[in-house]
């Protein structure tokens, strides 16, 4: 698949078919997205691929743990405790959209919180990626990482896969560790659902907008 082709249709994808993704195509996926590039080649991507039974124990033991009132203690802070404009609009409007395509109304608290536990269990993708990082690195380190993490997401449509990267898996990083018996040194940075796309599905059907390329950049010199 074409560079551009590949980052322009990449979607969060949450709705998956049943059908089981083999290990050499997962390999494949990861064999080309190891050619990220980091500061001093440190390559600090550890990935965890989770299948069958331990893929399904973490989500039933997170929706455990959420439904008992623990909200869960990532090792990091993903989200600003409170987002300033523009940002706050954006992020309302996206989960929106989320949840408009599924016909799910704002006040609906039972249907949002039943959609949101979807994110336990990938959205029924049969694969769930985890990413770590080692304790002793830094910022930089997990920039590394995202770009890593996108080379993982684009790489897979190559392979007729689609993804969800997935911050609330790295809700419970505790859960996931124990369950795959990572030490405590490695921060979890986040999942991504990984399958092949139930394309008619309508959660899959819509698209998020991006700002104008004027929106972000300033030109200097040009
Ligand atoms: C690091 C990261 C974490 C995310 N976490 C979640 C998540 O927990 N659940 C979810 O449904 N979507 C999650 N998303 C998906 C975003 O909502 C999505 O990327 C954004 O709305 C843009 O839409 P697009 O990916 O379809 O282009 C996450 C995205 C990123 C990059």
């Amino acid at each position: 698949m074409e560079v551009i082709e590949a980052m322009r249709g990449r979607a969060s994808t949450r709705a998956f078919l049943e059908k089981p993704v083999t290990k050499e195509t997962i390999e494949s996926v990861l064999e080309a997205a190891r050619w990220a590039p980091s500061g001093g080649n440190t390559q600090p991507w550890e990935v965890a691929v989770v299948a069958g039974e331990a893929k399904q124990k973490i989500g039933d033991l997170m929706i455990e743990a959420l439904r008992s009132g623990d909200r869960g203690k990532a090792d990091y802070q993903y989200y600003a405790h409170r987002f300033p404009e523009p940002y706050q609009t954006r992020r309302f409007a996206c989960g929106m959209a989320l949840y408009d395509s599924l016909g799910i109304e704002r006040t609906d608290k039972k249907a949002r919180s039943s959609q949101w536990e979807k994110n336990y269990h990938g959205f029924g993708a049969p694969v769930e990626l985890y990413f770590f990082i080692d304790e002793a690195l830094e910022q930089g380190s997990w920039i590394d990482c995202g770009m890593f993490i996108q080379n993982v997401m684009l790489a897979a449509r190559s392979f007729e896969l689609e993804t969800c990267p997935q911050a609330a898996l790295a809700e419970y990083p505790d859960i996931v560790r124990e369950v795959l018996g990572v030490p405590f040194e490695k921060k979890l940075i986040c999942g991504v659902a990984l399958g092949y796309p139930l394309r008619e599905a309508s959660v899959n059907g819509y698209r998020t907008e991006r700002e104008e390329v004027g929106g972000f950049t300033k030109w200097y010199g040009l």
